[in-house]
């Protein structure tokens, strides 16, 4: 089975198609495009609700139809295109994107795909709105079956998609222990068995990559803070400046990244202005370590606890090259369980997650929703 997938939660614009294989869990990727927004609000130094939403309308139908087309699912033209009528009440509030649906989409008839699915939740409201609208009018337009996936359980099942030369995940994997590590959340979540999520632990301030993002402002990096922070640590030691592993010791699995921000300011508030340049690539090395050091510790903790199979690593900080191998170096010293993070194109915000996570939903029997009840949470929590 074949799976359109769409996500809109932030500033990606982004579609993909996933099949189901004769290997049960093992999922192939056919598909994967991404339009990123970053130089859009880079000049904001982060994101902007409105913005996102007025880019994801203007790009969404073409990124939709390369997706396909990349699939080699380009839709065929139909005879007598339907008028879609029925469709404009539920582009009230998003009349540029109902302009390039007409444009771009009434006349094309049924691809060959089973199931859309759409991240609508958590996220930028007004940008997963966008998602979600388009989505049902095209399994309301083709009559395809919809389904309304979570962001992070997309970041989580990414690593169910095949990657050459690495082991697959299946049935012997569980259970899984991911640490999922973005711009919008920090979480340990325990995978007993395929489908169901237990937050073990989560940030209680910043997100990781949002500290990842702030320290790099304070340094005057270019955002997003991550890769300018990761590529200034090249050249910098991580032992230069003794940062705190904010609650290393405080006995559960949440983390908390904003004491760590504060302690590099204090650093470099002390400095002139030539120190505190002199000091950038040092700085950065450390804060870098700072944060990989807090999250192996918890993640290794729990995966002990728990006794897991596999641990498995997602979202946009997943692409520091730091944090994948050390924390795949501290997995295999210290616990029995196999490692696997999924390739940089599937780490940060893409649509073959969220296509993945539909697919496992899929071979699970789960329910799909009616495409005109379909709903945004912008707040939404894992396993709900
Ligand atoms: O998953 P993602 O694309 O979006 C969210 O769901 O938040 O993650 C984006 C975050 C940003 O904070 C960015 O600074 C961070 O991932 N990031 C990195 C790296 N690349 C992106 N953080 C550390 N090292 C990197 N190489
Ligand atoms: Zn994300």
């Amino acid at each position: 089975m074949k799976v359109l997938s769409i996500e809109t939660s932030c500033d990606e614009t982004a579609a993909a198609v996933v099949t189901t294989t004769n290997e049960a869990l093992q999922l192939r990727l056919l598909s994967n495009v991404v339009r990123s927004q970053i130089d859009l609000h880079a000049q904001y130094g982060g994101v902007v609700p409105n913005v996102a939403k007025r880019e994801h309308e203007r790009l969404l139908s073409t990124i939709v139809l390369q997706a396909l087309t990349e699939a080699h699912l380009t839709p065929t033209i139909l005879a007598t295109p339907p008028d879609g009528s029925a469709l404009a009440p539920f582009f009230e509030r998003n009349q540029a994107l109902w302009e390039t649906f007409q444009r771009d989409i009434l006349a094309l008839a049924k691809p060959d795909i089973d199931l859309i699915a759409v991240t609508n939740g958590p996220g930028l409201e007004p940008a997963l709105w966008v998602g979600v609208t388009f989505a049902r009018a095209l399994a309301l337009h083709w009559g395809i079956p919809l389904v309304g996936i979570d962001h992070k359980e997309g970041h989580i099942s990414a690593n169910f998609i095949e990657q050459e030369g690495a082991p697959t995940l299946t049935q012997e994997s569980f259970p899984i222990l991911a640490l999922t590590i973005s711009g919008g959340h920090t979480q340990l979540v325990l995978m007993p068995e395929p489908l169901k999520y237990e937050l073990l632990g989560e940030t209680v301030d910043d997100a990781a990559g949002e500290a990842f993002d702030k320290v790099a402002r304070m340094l005057g990096l270019p955002y997003p803070g991550g890769p300018s922070i990761s590529k200034e640590a090249g050249n910098g030691s991580p032992t230069a400046f003794d940062l705190p592993r904010p609650m290393a010791h405080s006995g559960d699995y949440n983390f908390s990244f904003s004491g760590l921000k504060t302690a590099v300011r204090y650093i470099l508030d002390d400095m002139d202005a030539q120190t505190r340049a002199k000091a950038t690539a040092d700085m950065a090395a450390s804060f870098q370590q700072a944060v990989i050091d807090t999250v192996i510790a918890k993640t290794v903790k729990a995966a002990q606890e728990y006794g897991v199979a596999t641990v498995v690593l997602g979202g946009g900080v997943a692409a520091n090259t730091n944090l994948r191998t050390q924390l795949g170096e501290a997995v295999q010293k210290k616990t029995g369980a196999t490692y696997r993070v999924p390739p940089i194109a599937l780490a940060g915000d893409n649509a073959g997650m969220i296509a993945a996570r539909a697919a496992l939903g899929a071979l699970a029997n789960e329910a799909t929703v009616d495409p005109a009840k379909i709903s945004v949470d912008s707040n939404k929590q894992i396993g709900d």
